[in-house]
């Protein structure tokens, strides 16, 4: 049977695409798609046991799932390699750090709200989505109040160089300006090795610098650190993954908000619902909607026969409605438990970001139901939906209040 699951099916025809998706969970859990050559994994159960098989399930072959691919991401790398990289990342992101980050979350989220003011109508997406995950990276990354400007065009053009993004006119023009920002996170980088700051860059050259314990080939000892240039793509690759991962698990939150009154009412009434409802936005909208992995041998996946060398994509979308693991899978509950949802990955590779994402959509959300309690889809109007197979992006949302 061929795959009735349209890869590129935008969100907005998510009726459609979910009946597709069970009846795959259900007929044909692990699905040759012909079109695009990789087998689909649409169960829970199985993505998981895809993710925490890195041995057999590589992240390291490059191709068009990998969102985050980035020159020596760590997110393409196993092994050892991998944990190189993720060891002084997770070294770096502590939770007093995380906690520091917080508390700047909500400024942003309230100066992006305050810069409405007088205003009747606003786009979601640039005037709300935007500023608080641009913001705390920028913050991570060191880039100074005055650069903010250029930060957010140069992160955009990373957005459009990202996976997914076919078009390319937008590749050509975004082309030059990825170029700056390599050589500007380049010069913090250095700025910050000569006087460290209290900012995760500052940290993760630290914890570069402290390297790790590794073999050497004479059976001896040796302290394994990190180049500067690995990471200046270390930095970069942070900005690929955590910006707009989570502008769009914000707006994909506001219109699950939107489309689910009710839910939204209970969330504006009791704030101590945002334990849960974070979850629940992420298991919802699921905004990185595949990953894939290659396989290094001949494997049997529950049942399904894999050659090595060939394709294997996690549909985190379809394992985040599979009715074997969730009540009620196809309805959206802020106050959802236990919810073990796929949205941040799973195994050695999940999400290094998960807290400080569930933090920002929080305090983002937080603040406009509180502060906009009227906000609501202009009228007349349809979000645009980012074309791609791999994110559940808006690229615009109009909204009035
Ligand atoms: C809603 C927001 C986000 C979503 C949906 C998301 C999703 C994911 C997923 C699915 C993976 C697993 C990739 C795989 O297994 O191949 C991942 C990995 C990763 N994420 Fe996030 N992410 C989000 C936000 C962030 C943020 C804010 C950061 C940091 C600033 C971040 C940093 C990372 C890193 C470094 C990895 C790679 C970990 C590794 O390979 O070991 N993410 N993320």
């Amino acid at each position: 049977m061929e795959a009735a699951y349209d890869v590129m099916a935008p969100v907005h025809e998510t009726f459609a695409r979910d009946r597709a998706l069970e009846a795959l969970r259900k007929d044909t859990p692990i699905q040759w798609d012909a079109d695009n050559e990789w087998w689909l994994v649409t169960r829970h159960a199985d993505v998981r046991a895809v993710s925490r098989q890195p041995e057999l399930f590589s992240s390291e072959p490059k191709g068009p799932w990998h969102v985050f691919e980035h020159r020596f991401s760590m997110q393409a790398m196993d092994g050892r390699a991998h944990l190189r990289h993720r060891n002084v990342v997770s070294r770096a992101f502590t939770p007093r750090m995380v906690s520091m980050l917080s508390q700047r979350a909500t400024l942003y989220a309230d100066e992006a709200i305050d810069a409405l003011e007088g205003r009747r109508s606003a786009d979601f997406v640039t005037d709300l989505a935007v500023p608080v995950p641009m913001r705390i990276i920028a913050d991570m990354l060191g880039v100074a109040d005055g650069d903010l400007g250029r930060f957010r065009e140069w992160s955009d053009a990373m957005v459009l160089m990202g996976g997914g993004h076919a078009d390319p006119d937008l590749f050509k023009r975004a082309a030059p300006m990825v170029g700056e920002l390599h050589q500007y996170i380049g010069e913090k980088v250095q700025e910050r090795r000569e006087q460290a700051q209290d900012d995760i860059l500052s940290r993760i050259i630290a914890a570069a610098d402290e390297g790790l314990l590794a073999d050497a080939p004479d059976g001896m000892k040796v302290i394994d650190r990190l180049h500067p240039d690995e990471v200046k793509d270390m930095a970069l690759f942070l900005l690929v993954a955590g910006n707009e991962t989570t502008r769009n698990g914000i707006s994909q939150g506001m219109l699950a908000l939107f489309q689910h009154p009710e839910e939204r009412a209970r969330l504006a009434a009791d704030p101590s619902l945002w334990e849960t409802a974070a979850d629940e936005i992420l298991r919802w909208t699921t905004p990185v909607r595949a990953m894939r992995r290659v396989a290094m041998q001949d494997t049997v996946l529950a049942g399904q026969p894999i050659r090595e060398g060939e394709s294997v994509v996690m549909v985190y979308a379809s394992a985040n409605r599979d009715e074997e693991v969730f009540e009620d899978p196809h309805q959206f509950r802020v106050d959802r438990t236990p919810n073990e949802h796929l949205a941040l990955g799973f195994g050695p590779h999940y999400c290094l970001g998960a807290n400080l994402a569930k933090m920002e959509i929080r305090a983002a959300l937080g603040r406009i139901l509180e502060r906009l309690p009227n906000l609501r889809l202009a009228d007349g109007c349809e979000p645009v939906f980012t074309p791609s197979a791999l994110i559940d992006g808006i690229e615009t949302m109009p909204v009035q209040w």
